[in-house]
């Protein structure tokens, strides 16, 4: 059965990874010397981080590994649920965060993003005869998954209390397909993946609204997040990431 988190609000979130922050990151020259980068990620979100049996997939799987290189290192991934991703960082669990973050300047007072990796956005998906654009939304029930984007606009659309929090994509897609809830929004990729899944058991709704992703470092570790986003440029300039976006997306998602 699935537990239905209790409302946690960003800002709530977020001010436990404030408080919770003391151990010192690790630098650039730190992280070098130990050969390692840790990164952390929620993977169950096809086709940005997955697994596939006990290996783990994904554009930012790969994008990740793609910097890493660059940077002389490999790369170790932890695996953890998307709200305490942020919280994570700032404990120092992680050196970068790869989990499709939309930039926000809430959650860019408790981190520093690198430039984004992607752009794109929340979809709506219902099933059929269900709602399919934002208006349509109002006094309807949507699922989403706990400390995302989403969960704000959604409110905007239909209120609070219409809104269901999941604690992973896959509950709040469970919900929809079992009848649960009448629509979920969620990243645009992932709602086409479920489409492509589903067939005809779902429809495709609207775009809500658009975002920029981007990768996270802890507050104030600038060697890490220069050569970051120095490592992204290279990736974005020889030729690396449009092969790795095309791969899983058909097409290259780079920011316009
Ligand atoms: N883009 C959304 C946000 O920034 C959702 C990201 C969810 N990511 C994940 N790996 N589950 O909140």
């Amino acid at each position: 059965m699935t537990r239905i988190l209790p409302l946690l609000t960003g800002a709530a979130v977020l001010s436990a990874a404030l408080l919770s922050t003391g151990a010192q990151a690790r630098t650039l020259k730190e992280i070098k010397a130990s050969g390692t980068i840790k990164i952390g990620t929620n993977a169950e979100f096809k086709p940005f981080t997955y697994f596939e049996g006990k290996t783990m997939k994904g554009f930012e799987y790969d994008l990740g590994n793609a910097i890493a290189k660059q940077m002389g290192v490999k790369a170790e991934w932890i695996n953890q649920p998307f709200d305490g991703l942020l919280i994570g960082l700032n404990q120092n669990r992680f050196d970068l965060v790869i989990s499709s973050h939309g930039v926000t300047p809430e959650r860019a007072k408790a981190v520093d993003f690198s430039a984004p990796h992607y752009c794109s956005g929340g979809l709506i998906v219902s099933r059929p005869g269900g709602p399919k654009t934002a208006a349509d939304l109002k006094g309807k029930t949507v699922a989403t998954q706990v400390g995302t984007t989403y969960v704000d606009q959604i409110k905007k659309v239909t209120g609070e209390k219409n809104l269901r929090v999941y604690p992973n994509n896959a509950n709040a897609l469970q919900a929809l397909m079992s009848g649960r809830v009448d629509a979920m929004v969620n990243e645009k990729f992932y709602g086409l993946e479920a489409l492509k899944l589903n067939g005809k058991k779902l429809q495709q709704g609207e775009m809500m609204f658009q975002e920029k992703l981007a990768m996270a470092v802890a507050k104030g570790n600038s060697t890490l997040l220069s050569a970051v986003n120095q490592n992204l440029k290279t990736v974005q300039a020889n030729g690396t990431y449009a092969k790795i976006s095309k791969s899983y997306f058909g097409q290259d998602v780079r920011c316009k």
